[in-house]
């Protein structure tokens, strides 16, 4: 039998003979990129996760809406709610792991980023900031920030400075996708990895599923593609397995992992505070929370269904338990995840070797582009169809010591979810201009604490979030300061005249190319303080 005939077979007996619907019409070079296409594909598994998935989502959310209980007050820590003394001590224990090499940051690069409407890594989006750096280019600055303060505060802990230079102190594990790894790699090569070594930016790739019609047909992207996307972020636990990831970690004596998303400017990547709360916990996972801002806002929120931790995502939550509240008026589930998580190694351990395969599907109802529709060679109209995706807090489930750790949303959240609106159309949130504004208020509030003191482009006193001007940048580099930290020496009893820009020495020739292209009229009050 042909290999062409064997494949006919194996897709009859799994229901996609349709997926050769054109065979007879395409061209050798075509029906190559077909084959090999359907030859990647496991039937028995996809076709298994695609009954997995209609089953979950029959069996949905809203039974057990019925089941969900809000987090028990002894998992929950808040930084509002933490002495000063106790913030220092998360920090010092976070710091000191930190400063033995035992923490790693996993950031999860793998999705379209179709929302906000560009056709390349969400990573590489620059967010209009006077620096023009990007999102990558500020979380590799914030991981060399965080490098330098653990290593200030527990010089003794790690003799060799150097020798972790070379093998690196806090490796960045990047999860991508097939959309996203080749940009991704060729842009932090293109950048020399933004000041970090190569070798401690570990690029991998996570895996892709077919996409599906209502009623399990695969879909076909063109006449020789099969529509696929990424697993969802979740696909991370066959990721880590695959490409060997928590053996590389271990190699390094990696212990704990801060797992976030990548489209928040604000992120605090391998946040010691967050980490000495989830040690003192004894956290086998942990999550960063928000309080809701209204209760339809668009993240998952933290809870305990039937005994075990878990996140209802937003987009399977019923409208009355997203509205319910307490008697003192506060949201019931009004925790809101930030995709900021916390993971020892040992429990990922565990779930790659115990749980992995048995994760739960999620159904999205999506436009996908096919040849069934239209024209066939550009690939046709888009049709409704199905992406199955797994979610990477799904594994808190299995947690035995789960903790939450609510932090300020000012201070640690702004997410980039959405393209500005045209002039005159309805604003959306989470937008460029949304999070450029976060930005520049919480580099304000970091100069007046430090004891600066701010004025306008007429010398009124800018003193709070509201008196920012979003046109008027206010921006501290990430290797300035980690979280408002260590600008005393800058700020104190300063005078600075918006538009604010503090750099750090080593970045003279940022200096020097916005001064030359004159951007964004920063002109020559760069670091400028004036009394
Ligand atoms: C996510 C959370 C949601 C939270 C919100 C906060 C999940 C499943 N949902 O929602 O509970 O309230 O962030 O902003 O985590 N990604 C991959 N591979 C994929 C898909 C996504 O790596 O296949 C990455 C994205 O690049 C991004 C992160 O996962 O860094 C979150 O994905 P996104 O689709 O933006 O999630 P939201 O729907 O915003």
């Amino acid at each position: 039998m042909s290999d062409i005939e064997k494949l006919r077979n194996k897709l009859a007996h799994y229901g996609q003979l349709h997926l050769l619907e054109f065979w007879d019409e395409i061209n050798d070079d075509e029906r190559k990129e077909l084959f090999e296409d359907l030859s990647e594909i496991d039937f028995e598994e996809v076709t298994n996760l695609y009954r997995r998935a209609m089953e979950s989502r029959a069996n949905g959310r809203e039974k057990s809406d019925e089941h969900i209980q809000p987090i028990p007050a002894d998992r929950r820590g808040s930084i509002v709610k933490s002495s000063p003394a106790v913030l220092k001590a998360y920090e010092d224990a976070g710091m000191e792991q930190i400063a033995l090499g035992a923490v790693a940051v996993l950031l999860l690069a793998g999705g379209q980023g179709t929302r906000l409407g560009v056709p390349y890594p969400k990573g590489m989006y620059d967010v209009g900031l006077p620096s023009r750096k990007t999102l990558y280019q500020i979380q590799a600055e914030r991981i060399q920030c965080l490098e330098r303060l653990a290593l200030e505060r527990f010089p003794a802990r790690n003799q060799n400075f150097d020798d972790h230079r070379r093998h690196g102190l806090i490796p960045w594990f990047v999860m991508t996708s097939e959309h996203t790894k080749e940009a991704t790699q060729d842009f932090f090569a293109q950048n020399n990895y933004f000041g970090l070594n190569p070798e401690d930016v570990i690029i991998f790739e996570q895996g892709m599923l077919p996409c599906f019609t209502e009623s399990g047909k695969i879909i076909l992207e063109s006449r020789s593609r099969v529509a696929k996307a990424p697993d969802g972020n979740g696909g991370l636990y066959q990721a880590l397995k695959d490409n060997e990831i928590l053996s590389k970690m271990e190699s390094r004596a990696i212990e704990y992992v801060h797992v976030y998303g990548v489209d928040n400017l604000l992120v605090r990547v391998g946040d010691p505070v967050f980490l000495g709360y989830c040690l003192a916990k004894g956290a086998d996972c942990g999550a960063k929370a928000v309080e809701k801002a209204f209760p339809t806002e668009a993240v998952g929120v933290f809870c305990v269904c039937d005994g075990h931790y878990e996140v209802v995502e937003y987009s399977e939550i019923s409208l009355e338990t997203a509205q319910r509240r307490n008697k003192d008026g506060m949201l019931t589930f009004g925790a809101g995840n930030i995709c900021n998580h916390f993971f020892t190694v040992k429990f990922l351990w565990d779930v790659i070797k115990k749980h992995g395969c048995s994760m739960r599907l999620h159904v999205a109802r999506r436009k996908i582009n096919t040849a069934w529709t239209g024209n066939p060679e550009s690939g046709g109209e888009p049709v409704v169809g199905l992406k199955l995706e797994k979610f990477v807090f799904d594994v808190f489930w299995w947690s035995q010591h789960f903790a939450t750790w609510e932090v300020r949303r000012e201070d640690e959240f702004s997410a980039l979810k959405n393209a500005d609106g045209a002039p005159g159309t309805e604003p959306l949130p989470d937008t460029p201009t949304s999070a450029r504004r976060a930005y520049f208020s919480l580099h304000l509030r970091w100069i007046l604490a430090a004891g600066g003191s701010v004025v306008d482009q007429q010398g009124n006193p800018v003193t709070e979030l509201s008196t920012l001007n979003s046109a008027l940048p206010c921006e501290v580099s990430p290797l300035v300061s980690y979280a408002g930290e260590g600008l005393k020496s800058m700020a104190d009893g300063k005078l600075f005249k918006l538009p604010i820009h503090l750099t750090a020495p080593e970045e003279e020739k940022l200096r020097n190319d916005m001064l030359k292209n004159n951007c964004i009229g920063i002109n020559n009050l760069i670091n400028t303080a004036l009394k």
